[in-house]
């Protein structure tokens, strides 16, 4: 088992974070699967990578939809016979400077859908497999916003709330796996030029998903159930 190619699976990574993840992960010879809602783009991406020499294949997911899931899981078990290694990245930000009073249900349920309910489906699914398979490393992306102080102030009220939430999640995982077998943890990226987080922002994705990666490969004894920036331990 150890001396296997890893298997990795990444959603929302047709862009952005998730986009160079899925390069650098390939680049320490992962076989990934790169995911994504929109088709097209997102098997142009894994072309992209795969004209640079490295071992990518594409799978449609929007992590939202349960059912979307569990086709995935069968795909992927068909296919590669078992997963290593989650990235759980999609996200999307709808609510920039909205207050909790002001925000509508509609952006409300649709951030804790893809934000919270994806990366809880795709965990639901695949954990199992890991403790069953004895490895796994799952990497659920979240944010500054995520931490607790963060809730002192109104705004950005939705995607706060999912991405403290995920945080929460993430915990409850890691205390249901063997440790020293399946490690969960989160990464905050930090502030990355994408399309989420805009021109003026200060991160690269190159960086952002060194940590990310870093994650995905962690050593048996590494940590689980923790909140990283960095590759350094940040309070919750
Ligand atoms: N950029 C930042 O400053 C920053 C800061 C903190 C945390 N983060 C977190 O880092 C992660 C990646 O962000 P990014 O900056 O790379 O954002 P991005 O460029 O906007 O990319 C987001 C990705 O998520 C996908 N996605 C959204 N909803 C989905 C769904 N329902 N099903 C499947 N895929 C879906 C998007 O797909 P489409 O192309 O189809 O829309 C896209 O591939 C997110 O979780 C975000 O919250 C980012």
């Amino acid at each position: 088992m150890n001396n296997q190619k890893k298997i990795a699976l990444i959603t929302g990574a047709n862009r952005g974070i998730g986009y160079e993840t899925a390069r650098q992960l390939a680049q320490q010879d992962v076989e990934v699967i790169l995911t994504s809602r929109n088709e097209v783009k997102g098997q142009q991406a894994a072309e992209k990578l795969t004209k640079e020499g490295l071992s990518v294949h594409y799978l449609p997911l929007e992590v939202d939809n349960v059912q979307h899931v569990t086709k995935l899981k069968d795909e992927v078990l068909g296919r590669f016979g078992r997963l290593d290694v989650l990235i759980n990245n999609a996200g999307i930000y709808l609510d920039e400077g909205q207050s909790i009073l002001s925000i509508t249900t509609e952006v409300f349920e649709s951030t804790l859908h893809t934000n919270l309910f994806g990366p809880f489906y795709l965990c639901q699914a695949f954990l199992p497999i890991m403790e069953k398979n004895g490895y796994g490393r799952v990497v659920n992306v979240s944010s500054g916003y995520g931490a607790l102080n963060e809730l002192d102030s109104p705004h950005t009220a939705s995607y706060k709330l999912s991405k403290n939430a995920l945080n929460a999640l993430t915990r409850l995982l890691a205390s249901s796996v063997d440790s020293q077998k399946v490690k969960v943890n989160v990464a905050d990226p930090g502030w990355v030029k994408t399309d989420m987080g805009g021109p003026s922002a200060p991160g690269t994705p190159q960086v952002a998903a060194e940590g990310i990666v870093w994650l995905a490969t962690l050593p048996d004894n590494g940590p689980s159930g923790k909140f990283f920036y960095n590759k350094k331990i940040t309070s919750w």
